[in-house]
């Protein structure tokens, strides 16, 4: 299963690069606007961390467009920025469409703001790249999310979609491992999500336990 990091800050996906190894990365308006850096300048230092690798970067469109054209023009623009970004556009009629245009030339996309398996069937069919559906959300509202999962995986699999299961707003551990076992592809969280699923306060209080043994032994 891949890890991608959900952040536009650069130490932080330096940090999950070198220590975690992590896949890729996905952005959206939020990460860019916490990054404090223009939309351009801090996409193109993100992309610049994953030169001459086969790694994603997502990066989405302008929010506003309404029309797949716009979504398209915006996309063919950004794509060329770097061989490592994938254009994120929303699960809208429009974006459904926008992604059938921009697979004919070549371009891979991330549909976003996914909350059913019908909306992520449709992006398969239309030739999306990853389909992202926010498990976080759906939790918050109360909303039951592993039997979604399952249903999008066993839909791809049915048909060989070649398109990619990436589960987005993983809040947790626990929710990791479910993607996981439903047969997800991809997770994508935020830096403190990962950083707390992968520690558990035995293993310090197992370690502390452990040293003070350590020192009351000989070595030799
Ligand atoms: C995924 O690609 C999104 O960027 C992300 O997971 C959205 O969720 P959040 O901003 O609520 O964490």
């Amino acid at each position: 299963m891949k890890f991608f990091l959900d952040s536009a800050h650069v130490h932080e996906i330096e940090h999950a690069l070198t220590m975690w190894d992590i896949d890729g990365v996905t952005t959206n308006p939020r990460h860019v606007q916490a990054s404090g850096k223009p939309f351009l300048t801090v996409i193109q230092e993100i992309g610049a961390l994953f030169a001459g690798t086969e790694k994603t970067v997502s990066i989405e469109v302008n929010p506003h467009h309404t029309k797949a054209e716009a979504m398209v023009a915006e996309a063919l623009t950004l794509a060329a920025l770097s061989p490592n970004f994938v254009i994120k556009l929303p699960a809208t009629e429009a974006g459904f469409k926008a992604v059938a245009l921009l697979r004919a030339q070549g371009v891979r996309s991330n549909l976003t703001l996914v909350f059913s398996a019908a909306q992520a069937l449709q992006a398969m069919r239309m030739g999306a790249f990853y389909v992202s559906p926010f498990i976080g959300w759906k939790e918050s509202n109360g909303e039951e999310i592993v039997s979604m999962i399952e249903e999008i995986v066993a839909i791809r699999d049915n048909y060989d979609f070649s398109t990619e299961v990436l589960i987005a707003a993983v809040r947790n551990g626990r929710q990791i491992v479910e993607a996981a076992v439903a047969g997800a592809d991809i997770v994508t969280a935020g830096f403190a999500v990962f950083q707390e699923a992968f520690d558990h306060p035995y293993t310090g209080v197992g370690l502390a336990r452990f040293q003070s043994f350590w020192d009351q032994t000989p070595y030799k």
